[in-house]
């Protein structure tokens, strides 16, 4: 009888062991994991803190913009607390949008913190609302452009009257006329064109379509006014001949100065008929990538890297 008594006391405190056995197991896992995640959270703060205190004020103002200094070519250093400004100001552009942007300048008002244009007599020179040629400025070699494709005493300069005269030549062939309607225009001419505007539609609205003098691209003797000959010019963009121009003018190194989808960059309202040289490569490029030339002078030209 004992003996029976005996083993069913055993029976019943073998599985409470086991159990009290598992019970500790299972605690001491549970704290050494929780002891292992506050050590890692721990452990991150400090690395944090010390990172930070290691990190330099520039260090910390690149870190803002992303590091992309890093990244893109034409970060230019001496910009740096007006990137965060714009930033600052606009935290919905991308980095790399606020870069070009400051580059070009737009951070500034129109006509203030203006430059004259380092390029005089250049291809690839940038004529603007920040960058001007000045008063004095004529450039070399200006050249009048053949009046079969153009209006009398219409004048560019030497290589880009021939690169026009090449190009109005090969879409005359498909029965276009590509005609020079404006093309170079002194200091004086544009003074007074800029103050007729002025004076019909203020100064406010002038700003948006026409150059103040010394800032007209027209000056460079690189730019002209186009229009079929029939049409108005300003119903350009209506006619074959901007189809034409928008599939080839790039190959003979023109583009369309101021497109409708950049008119925040340029600073002007898109205008269908005037066309710029700057050579076939830079132009089949722009063209490419659809930059308009304030975002190619940004990225390329200003930080001499290759034009
Ligand atoms: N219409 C262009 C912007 C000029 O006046 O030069
Ligand atoms: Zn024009």
């Amino acid at each position: 009888m004992t003996k029976v008594v005996k083993k069913k006391y055993r029976l019943k405190k073998k599985p409470l062991v086991i159990l009290l056995i598992c019970i500790t197991l299972l605690t001491t896992t549970i704290i050494s994991k929780d002891k292992e995640k506050n050590y890692k959270e721990n452990s991150k703060v400090v690395t944090k803190k010390t990172s930070n205190k290691k990190m330099t004020n520039k260090e910390k103002k690149l870190n803002e913009l992303e590091n992309i200094d890093k990244k893109i070519s034409y970060f230019n250093y001496s910009y740096l607390n007006r990137y965060l400004k714009y930033h600052k100001k606009n935290p919905n552009l991308k980095i790399e949008d606020v870069i070009i942007r400051v580059n070009i300048g737009i951070d500034n008002d129109y006509y203030t913190n203006t430059k004259k244009t380092p390029y005089l007599n250049k291809s690839y020179i940038l004529i603007n609302k920040y960058y001007y040629a000045g008063e004095t400025y004529i450039p070399e070699n200006l050249e009048t452009i053949d009046k079969k494709y153009a209006r009398d005493g219409m004048k560019l300069v030497s290589y880009a009257k021939d690169a026009f005269e090449k190009m109005a030549s090969d879409a005359k062939k498909k029965d276009l006329n590509i005609i020079a309607m404006s093309s170079y225009r002194s200091y004086n001419y544009q003074v007074n064109l800029y103050n007729k505007y002025a004076k019909s539609d203020g100064k406010k609205a002038a700003d948006t379509y026409s150059a103040r003098p010394g800032f007209s691209e027209h000056q460079t003797g690189l730019a002209t006014d186009i229009y079929n000959g029939k049409e108005d010019y300003t119903n350009f963009e209506k006619t074959k001949e901007f189809e034409w121009m928008q599939k080839n003018a790039h190959k003979y190194g023109f583009i369309l100065r101021f497109p409708s989808d950049k008119t925040d960059l340029t600073g002007y309202v898109y205008e269908s008929w005037h066309y710029r040289y700057v050579g076939t490569k830079i132009a089949t490029y722009m063209k490419k990538n659809n930059l308009c030339f304030e975002e190619y002078y940004a990225k390329k030209i200003e930080n001499q890297l290759e034009f």
